[in-house]
């Protein structure tokens, strides 16, 4: 599937079944790792991103069994993990891989960094560009010896006994936060992270569900190292982050009626659905029910609107991973600003670039700035070829912006859905309404 062609539709009507959450899927499969005993995982997320944690893990010594094929009559996959215990990772043989996942690099190095071994982490072209001093900052003042060229991968982490410290990132980052709260748990006394703006909180939800005792003030964690973890049976929601490209593509074609199942609903996530109602669409939560600390349910969403959006860096954190397709729906004759997004520019690609260049090659009119971009919808795009730069996002973000062009429009390397959505073009053929 080097590049697929997207044709215009008028509207898209459906029931989706949407896929395990990613986040959530690493942290579930990494606490299980560290847990005593044997988890279980349902709803395992499918993508690459999610397999690369697991294979890394395995070679860290930990018994992984599945995904195998779906539970009957569900899409849902499930993974049993085989826990070794705090500080019972064994030393893997080679470099461990984590393809093109910054979540599995960063919150692993967390775990590595409280081992007594030395072990390599690398990925692939993109993670390899990727900034780590982020978290090659906080390991090394608690013990750990990390270092990379020019602070990127790979990473060579030289663990050691940790001690806890006090810590607030300089960027918001979950990833970030994660790793340090892991090293937290090998380490001796305690550990504090302290935000300055919220980020997506799984990992402080996941921990008591592995036994682990922690403390949430107003903008903190704080956890004490050496507790042991007990393994979990547990069922990832679906991703929202997946769920928006369905959302968005009904909130921008009129006459659309979109109902998603069993997706996420965690607050820190739901940045998106509040936005799509600001641009005016109708949305629905349905079956609402809280599982594990984790808030699912179905969202039913319907067009209703376009007004244009302004998000300022107050609200990025919340949106950091839909803003590509926020600036798909602009171009479905509404407008969208975007200032202090300048984190973008470290995602799987540099994502303000990447896609202003491919919105331009749909035919979109998109102004790139330092920190942010401006989508202007107002003409209706001709349609033309986007190029994913292997960024699973971006391919798709692209495709729900070419849904509403005159003509049909290529979207090249578009494989790079797999990252985290595989059977993204099958689930997009079956929900559209070209008459
Ligand atoms: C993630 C956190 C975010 C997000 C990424 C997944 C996570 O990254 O963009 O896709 O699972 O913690 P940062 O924490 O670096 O902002």
């Amino acid at each position: 599937m080097p590049s697929v062609v997207v044709h215009p539709v008028t509207r898209v009507r459906g029931r989706i079944p949407i896929p395990g959450d990613k986040s959530i899927s690493h942290r579930y499969a990494l606490l299980a790792a560290l847990a005593g005993g044997r988890s279980t995982l349902t709803g395992y997320a499918p993508g690459a991103d999610c397999a690369s944690t697991l294979r890394c893990l395995q070679a860290l010594g930990v018994r992984v069994e599945g995904p195998g094929a779906p539970e009957r009559g569900t899409d849902r996959r499930i993974v049993t993990i085989d826990g070794r215990g705090i500080g019972g990772l064994k030393s893997p043989p080679a470099p461990l891989d984590a393809g093109n996942s910054g979540t599995t690099l960063r919150l692993l190095s967390g775990a590595l960094a409280g081992h007594p071994f030395t072990s390599v982490i690398t990925g692939d072209g993109s993670l390899r560009r990727r900034p780590m001093r982020r978290i090659i900052e906080p390991l090394t003042r608690m013990g750990a010896r990390v270092t990379g060229e020019q602070d990127r991968p790979p990473l060579a982490i030289a663990g050691a006994q940790l001690e806890g410290i006090h810590f607030t990132p300089a960027v918001p980052s979950a990833q970030v936060k994660s790793a340090v709260l892991v090293a937290g748990l090998h380490a001796n006394g305690d550990t504090t992270v302290r935000e300055t703006a919220a980020t997506r909180d799984h990992t402080e939800r996941a921990l008591p569900v592995f036994g682990v005792e922690l403390r949430r003030a107003a903008g903190s964690i704080t956890l004490r190292g050496g507790q042991r973890l007990q393994a979990a049976e547990l069922a990832v929601p679906g991703d929202l982050s997946s769920a928006a490209f369905w959302a968005t593509a009904a909130a921008a074609l009129p006459g659309s009626d979109i109902t998603l199942d069993d997706v996420g609903l965690n607050p820190s996530r739901t940045g998106i659905l509040t936005w799509l109602e600001r641009a005016g669409a109708g949305i629905d939560l349905l079956r609402v029910t809280e599982d594990a600390g984790e808030r699912r349910g179905s969202i039913r969403v319907r067009h209703g609107g376009n007004a244009g959006l302004a998000v300022g860096p107050a609200d990025v954190p919340g949106l950091i991973d839909e803003l590509p397709v926020l600036a798909a729906l602009a171009t479905h004759g509404g407008e969208l600003h975007v200032t202090g997004a300048g984190e973008l520019r470290h995602k799987e690609s540099d994502r303000i670039a990447a896609l202003a260049d491919g919105l331009r090659g749909l035919g979109g009119y998109v102004a790139e700035m330092e920190d942010g971009f401006h989508v202007v919808g107002r003409r209706r795009m001709q349609g033309g070829e986007a190029d994913a730069a292997g960024d699973h996002r971006l391919a798709m973000a692209f495709a729900i912006a070419a849904l509403g062009a005159r003509q049909p429009s290529r979207i090249r390397n578009a494989e790079v859905v797999d990252v985290s959505y595989p059977g993204f073009f099958d689930v997009l053929e079956s929900i559209c309404i070209r008459a």
